[in-house]
């Protein structure tokens, strides 16, 4: 009886972590999931996917500007990524004269490509498991500042030696919370220029109607290439660097897509939580995030108000309101989620069989019989931390923007002497005001003074801290003299200030109204807030290290996943749609048929520039379509997040179907909780990516650089 209650047990464990589209897989482990890859459909060897000795297909993958995933698609550094991850960008380049945000970008030839200063895309040489190597030395009776010690050394010669005699950097992670350690070696490219985009009516198609949302028809896609030293290693920005000859790159899949196609996405995924505690997701669905939705729902009022009343206003924010709106939304879909599916409870199920296992032999149960209790009993102790620390992010540094400027500020009144007896004060002056003028480009004191009314309110309220509660007092007048009087509201003023920078003026900005304010918040935040909730989080970290250890212990038979961490990883499924909810049944392709139709609704996110109309009315088409219709967006079942964007969704063969762009809204819970039956990435078809380009942009050369496959 015992013997079979333990088989069901492993049985019921197994059934749950082992949904064959949940993990996202490191790549130098791939070969161990060849053989499943291959059973759905896959035609590729594992070391067509992840090779160190020849070139395979990850050496056309970049990760785009720390944030975002990018795809090389031809012999000269053309890289495809998401018009949301070359935004800033394109928003940079952009001012009332030139609107590349509403009206697209392209270049016509090299000449004509606009650099950017301080982007960068990186391919990773190779990760290794360095875990022995990193541990070695480290003895059970070392006291934590010694063991700290001695794996500190350890990774830094395993660092040195890695990148010896090349141009390469590395660096070393800690997975699954610190049980093993990867070393990643990279190439860092420093010159990436954009080379096209379409307008924000198709890159941003929908907007935030339409975000984290299916259907979808968003062509969310834009175009940079890598320039190179002529040795085609990477070189600082220069006119004499040429593009990029890449390893590998993507050819183009034009073959006509069926309903479970495999896929495989091969991006840098940021970060999930898959192995939280019950206590801790109760913390975050019920407390955490709707005081963040609320914080960003008052923010948006404003900003979204305001760029609706001037051009202006909407070409200074577009940039900033996309970032605030897109966690805020995210969000919501992940609470509404996880209340759905009732995430806490198959928490505690899955808790329950963790520790009944760990109760069938002394030495797991030593080990990890009270796992689970103890996270749990850490999140009642410690969460209001965290919760403070979130409130902290949410308000001074997503918050009024002002708060921006105090650094610089603190930095000049700090070095002011030494500048000054260095000879430096009147460049560095310069710089800051330079810098300044960057800042004010996009900055609208009302609109600031509008967050700044609304937020202050929440946060008094939420952090409920003596120090926060004096220092903001009568928040009316507070902003009042603020945005009045404020050197850091008024580029005017500000100028004024850093142009007579001296010895009377710092004891002045001292009393300055923003900047007082600032720092005595920054100040609570920094010693009250930070080191508690920095404490915390150790500690969460320290049992869920033993918590997952005991996983992989006494479930060997699971399929067992590292948590994103900004590191390359696959997923793969297939291409299809999914029933998210009772009744609801969604298809796997979107056409533009459907934009005309959104935009016949009349909504402004779903505006279109006279050309798409034109085009769709003339059926013009090309070799874009498939039986009569263009495909604009389909879904997946592969587990993506956040850093997937931008990430080519490969055929078969290994060749581009299209970029990975955004997951459905009742997906968004999968950060924490894999639901296979719900959890769809979106796609945009590479085909109407192509299309953009060449019939709606005249931009065929583009589509000429790259090679397209019929099979
Ligand atoms: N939701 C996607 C992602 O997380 C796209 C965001 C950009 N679009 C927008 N309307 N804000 O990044
Ligand atoms: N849009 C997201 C990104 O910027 C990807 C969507 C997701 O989170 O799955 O990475």
């Amino acid at each position: 009886m015992k013997k079979y209650l333990l088989s069901s047990i492993i049985l019921l464990f197994s059934f749950i972590h082992c949904l064959a589209e949940e993990g996202m897989l490191i790549p130098s482990l791939i070969s161990a999931f060849e053989s499943d890859m291959k059973a759905k459909g896959m035609k590729l060897s594992a070391k067509d996917i992840y090779d160190v000795n020849n070139s395979s297909l990850k050496d056309a993958i970049m990760h785009f500007g720390g944030g975002c995933t990018a795809e090389l698609v031809s012999g000269t550094g053309l890289l495809l990524t998401n018009h949301h991850c070359g935004y800033s960008q394109v928003q940079s380049h952009s001012s009332l004269e030139h609107d590349y945000l509403k009206n697209g970008f392209w270049a016509k030839n090299h000449a004509e490509e606009l650099k950017n200063p301080g982007l960068t895309a990186s391919r990773m040489v190779r990760i290794d498991d360095v875990t022995a190597s990193v541990f070695f030395g480290v003895n059970p009776s070392d006291n934590p500042l010694e063991r700290e010690n001695t794996m500190k050394k350890n990774i830094e010669q395993l660092i040195k030696d890695a990148i010896m005699g090349t141009h390469y950097v590395a660096e070393i992670k800690p997975f699954n919370y610190g049980n093993d350690y990867y070393i990643i070696v990279k190439e860092v490219f420093k010159d990436v220029r954009l080379v096209g985009t379409p307008p924000n009516s198709i890159g941003k198609f929908g907007g935030d109607t339409d975000n984290w949302v299916w259907p979808r028809h968003t062509g969310d896609f834009s175009v940079f290439r890598i320039y190179a030293g002529v040795d085609n290693k990477p070189a600082e920005f220069s006119d004499k660097n040429v593009p990029y000859t890449p390893l590998h790159f993507l050819p183009i899949s034009f073959k006509d897509r069926k309903v479970g196609d495999f896929t495989m996405v091969y991006g840098f995924p940021g970060e999930t939580e898959q192995h939280v505690s019950s206590a801790y997701l109760k913390f975050i669905v019920d407390k955490e995030r709707p005081a963040r939705i609320l914080m960003r729902q008052k923010s948006l009022s404003v900003i979204d108000a305001a760029m609706r009343s001037s051009d202006e206003i909407r070409i200074k924010y577009s940039a900033k309101q996309a970032s605030i709106a897109n966690a805020y939304k995210k969000w919501i879909g992940q609470v509404d989620g996880l209340k759905q599916l009732d995430g806490v409870s198959i928490k505690i199920a899955r808790e329950k069989e963790y520790t009944d296992m760990a109760e069938t032999n002394e030495t797991w149960k030593k080990s990890y019989g009270q796992s689970v209790a103890l996270m749990n009993k850490l999140v009642s102790e410690g969460s209001e931390w965290e919760f403070k620390y979130a409130m902290g992010v949410e308000y001074l540094s997503v918050g009024p923007e002002f708060f921006k400027l105090v650094k610089g500020v603190d930095e000049l009144i700090k070095n002011f002497e030494k500048y000054q007896e260095n000879g430096t004060l009147d460049s560095i002056i310069k710089k800051s005001i330079d810098g300044a003028h960057g800042f004010f480009k996009n900055y609208d004191a009302n609109v600031d003074k509008g967050i700044f009314d609304l937020l202050t309110v929440e946060y008094v309220k939420q952090v409920n801290s003596e120090t926060v509660t004096t220092a903001c007092g009568d928040i009316e007048s507070l902003s009042n003299s603020i945005y009045s009087k404020s050197v850091l509201t008024n580029e005017i003023r500000f100028t004024e200030f850093l142009k007579k920078l001296n010895k009377k003026s710092i004891s002045k900005v001292k009393k300055d109204p923003g900047y007082k304010l600032f720092n005595i918040l920054i100040q609570d935040f920094r010693e009250q807030v930070v080191p508690n909730y920095l404490a915390f989080d150790d500690q969460m970290t320290a049992l869920l290290k033993n918590y997952v250890a005991g996983k992989y212990e006494m479930f060997p038979n699971a399929k067992h996943w590292s948590d994103a961490n900004g590191t390359l990883r696959i997923t793969y499924g297939k291409m299809e749609g999914s029933a998210p909810t009772d009744g609801m049944t969604y298809t796997e392709h979107t056409t533009l048929d459907g934009i005309i139709v959104k935009n016949n609704t009349g909504n402004a996110d779903f505006e279109l520039l006279p050309r798409m109309l034109e085009l769709h009315k003339n059926k013009d088409y090309g070799d874009y379509a498939q039986d009569g219709e263009l495909w604009v967006c389909f879904t997946g079942s592969n587990h993506t997040t956040g850093g997937n964007s931008g990430s080519p969704v490969i055929d078969e063969n290994g060749n581009l179907m299209g970029l990975n762009f955004d997951r459905t809204w009742e997906s968004t819970m999968s950060d924490y909780m894999f639901d296979a039956n719900r959890c769809r990435n979106v796609v945009v078809d590479i085909r109407y990516v192509m299309w953009v380009m060449d019939k709606y942009s005249g931009a065929k050369h583009l589509v000429d650089e790259m090679v397209l496959v019929k099979e």
